[in-house]
């Protein structure tokens, strides 16, 4: 799609960053976009080139460090672009920099998750954009879709070009951010071949796609373990050893139901209803009842799927709870765990 479309397609770290798993990554991608000095230091060592940048603030005491690890870096406002962009000439290679707009359109429907919402603190909007692009300005970025088509995007490019049109012959880039879920089965790949050419074309410009969930989607499986069965008025619920709110928090924060390999929603005959405990001390920890189709018994797997993508960057040690092991599963049908968690994991974070 990189070849046929001559755009190109990087990491957004924030989704997916598991780097044991970069030297598949970097057979497709050639770079990532980092929101942190730590995720662009990721970058430099993992992906073994220098970051694209984008956060809504940078730090005066982290910038020049952060300035080693960067080719791209994207401000959030003006002030931020005065403050930073003489501090980019000093770095000692070239740093290409851009700013992000709001197109103040999105087909996102969860607030949570919409960069375009009345207000937003992501993107200058386009009244209060300057007349002219600011010195040294050589790109623009957005992002307001998640988890969306090419046909989302399509909607969003009439909104960016009808506001920030007259700049876009004036940049030698633009980045149109991430959810471009372009490995959902289904996803139009033509279509954004053919949206992003013409694009490209139009305003003879470079065109950078950063999706996070794309790259680990359906990817990999969270499994977790029955510890032990209770019964409060009527209902059962299965403890297991992990956590929602821990190991999974977007199926709480975004929120959403996660698959689980043989189990369904229940059904008005369902006999063997269950709901999903969680092991931390939360009383919300927990996912409403699935139908399991047999009696669950202590020892039995609990199938988590597709829990890679932003669910692995999530994580925390909530109540000291541990972190799940993290494996590789290789084409030849092994399983390398690549990392155990341990008391020093959890107790070098607090002092
Ligand atoms: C600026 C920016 N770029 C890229 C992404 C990645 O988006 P996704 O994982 O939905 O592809 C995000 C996600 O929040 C983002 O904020």
């Amino acid at each position: 799609m990189q070849k046929e479309a001559e755009i190109e397609i990087i990491l957004a770290f924030k989704g997916f960053s598991m780097w044991g798993s970069f030297p598949i990554v970097r057979e497709y991608l050639n770079g990532a976009t980092a929101s942190s000095l730590f995720e662009a230091r990721l970058c430099y060592e993992e992906m073994k080139t220098r970051a694209h940048v984008y956060a809504p603030v940078y730090f005066e005491h982290e910038f020049e460090e952060l300035m080693q690890y960067t080719s791209h870096i994207v401000f959030n406002s003006i002030s931020q672009y005065k403050k930073f962009y003489p501090k980019t000439l000093k770095a000692g290679h070239p740093i290409s920099c851009g700013l992000r707009v709001n197109p103040e359109y999105s087909d996102v429907e969860t607030d949570l998750y919409n960069p375009s919402a009345a207000g937003s603190r992501l993107g200058i909007g386009s009244n209060e954009f300057p007349e002219s692009l600011p010195e040294g300005i050589e790109g623009l970025h957005f992002h307001v879709l998640c988890e969306s088509t090419s046909y989302s995007l399509e909607k969003v490019l009439e909104n960016f070009e009808a506001r920030f049109g007259k700049h876009l012959h004036q940049v030698k880039w633009i980045n149109m951010g991430g959810g471009h879920l372009m490995t959902r089965t289904g996803y139009n790949h033509e279509h954004l071949i053919g949206l992003l050419t013409n694009f490209r074309k139009k305003y003879d410009v470079q065109v950078i796609l950063e999706p996070g969930s794309a790259i680990a989607w359906e990817t990999g499986v969270l499994v977790a373990t029955v510890m032990d069965v209770v019964q409060h008025q009527n209902i059962n619920t299965a403890i297991l050893d992990v956590s929602f709110t821990a190991h999974m928090p977007d199926t709480l924060e975004m929120p959403y139901r996660p698959r689980i390999e043989g189990a369904k929603d229940p059904e008005t005959n369902s006999k063997y209803l269950y709901r999903l405990g969680g092991l931390s001390c939360l009383a919300g920890d927990f996912m409403e009842v699935y139908d399991f189709g047999k009696e669950l018994r202590i020892g039995d797997r609990i199938i988590f799927k597709d829990m890679i993508h932003y669910t692995m960057v999530k994580t925390t040690m909530f109540n000291g709870v541990n972190h799940p092991a993290i494996a590789i599963w290789t084409a030849n049908d092994e399983l390398k765990v690549v990392r155990t968690f341990h008391y020093q994991d959890f107790k070098t974070r607090l002092s």
